[in-house]
């Protein structure tokens, strides 16, 4: 038994559940319409699948609540085992225990899946069927602090070590999914050739609304402003903590021990403040000027 440990491929670390089914995942039909959500991991996935959903539904919580329930929420199945869950690709939740890709070869489109995948992993169909990507992509540094946390209560990832040890492993790419920098390179530099909707965290935390009005736009809804502000405060932080669909209050303590530290944490930007020393901060920034050499993408690190 011992430490779950991870897997490479292609020099990528994932999770060994995911690698088992490398094969399943790298032969996956992707559909026109798919729209995949693309994150690397903590940089606010849950939220933005939470805005998507509620785009989706018409801001219908209701009706949300059932599509989760039927179509996206795994976690449900933990807490009522006869519910069929459907969904999601490459995550390796679904693909260790609620076998993913098989969901999503069923699940009624359009289909609204997502991926922590790299660019040069994610499957070809995907590309070839020129799907509809939304990216969203979090600062570094605080990007790090809510992945050390999330490591320390997640019992299926390594154990992170110390603050100091994890800065090391994080800044070296040795964590699933790989290194922050390339993966966000990576789907910044396809961006232009492909129907990529490219979002911040911080931005979606800044002007929520603004942010929303994106998504919708690029999903090719129209909703109107009532509708708008109900989706803005239904995915606000303070509200997914309490929703029971967001929260992750349904996972088993073995899985997600949520007493070491709960899956919404904070929910803001600039906690990285909080964790790096001085020098910390100055290597990091060294560090992070020549990884990212050459490429225009911008970050804020505090609002
Ligand atoms: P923190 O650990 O900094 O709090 P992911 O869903 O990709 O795993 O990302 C998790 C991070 O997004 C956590 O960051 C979590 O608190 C934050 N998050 C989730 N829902 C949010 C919301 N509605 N508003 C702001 N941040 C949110």
């Amino acid at each position: 038994e011992g430490q779950p440990q991870l897997r490479e491929v292609s020099g990528i670390p994932l999770q060994a559940s995911t690698v088992d089914n490398w094969s399943q995942i790298q032969n996956f039909e992707a559909k026109p319409d798919d729209l995949l959500i693309c994150t690397y991991p903590k940089s606010g996935t849950t939220w933005i699948q939470e805005i998507v959903d509620m785009i989706e539904q018409n801001g219908d919580v209701e009706k949300c609540q059932r599509a989760i329930i039927q179509h996206r929420h795994p976690f449900i199945e933990w807490a009522r085992p006869p519910q069929p869950s459907v969904l999601v690709l490459c995550r390796r939740f679904f693909l260790v225990y609620f076998k993913g890709v098989e969901k999503a070869k069923v699940m009624p489109s359009p289909r609204i899946l997502r991926t922590h995948l790299p660019t040069q992993l994610l499957p070809l169909s995907f590309w070839k069927n020129n799907c509809k990507f939304l990216y969203v992509a979090r600062n570094a540094k605080d990007c790090m602090v809510s992945y050390y946390h999330f490591q320390r209560m997640n019992k299926i990832l390594p154990d992170p070590g110390t603050w100091e040890e994890y800065f090391e492993t994080f800044i070296s790419g040795k964590v699933a999914w790989g290194s922050w920098y390339d993966h966000v390179k990576g789907w910044w530099d396809i961006k232009d050739r492909y129907q990529v909707l490219f979002l911040f965290y911080e931005d979606i935390k800044r002007d929520p609304k603004h942010e929303i009005q994106k998504v919708m736009q690029f999903m090719g809804k129209n909703l109107d402003e009532t509708v708008l502000d109900k989706i803005v405060q239904e995915t606000s932080f303070e509200k997914m903590k309490e929703n029971p669909m967001t929260n992750r209050s349904t996972v088993p303590k073995s899985i997600l021990d949520q007493s070491i530290s709960p899956f919404m944490r904070k929910g803001t930007v600039g906690d990285w403040k909080n964790h790096f020393t001085v020098a910390q901060n100055e290597r990091f920034d060294e560090i992070y000027r020549q990884k990212m050499e050459g490429t225009s993408i911008n970050f804020f690190t505090e609002l």
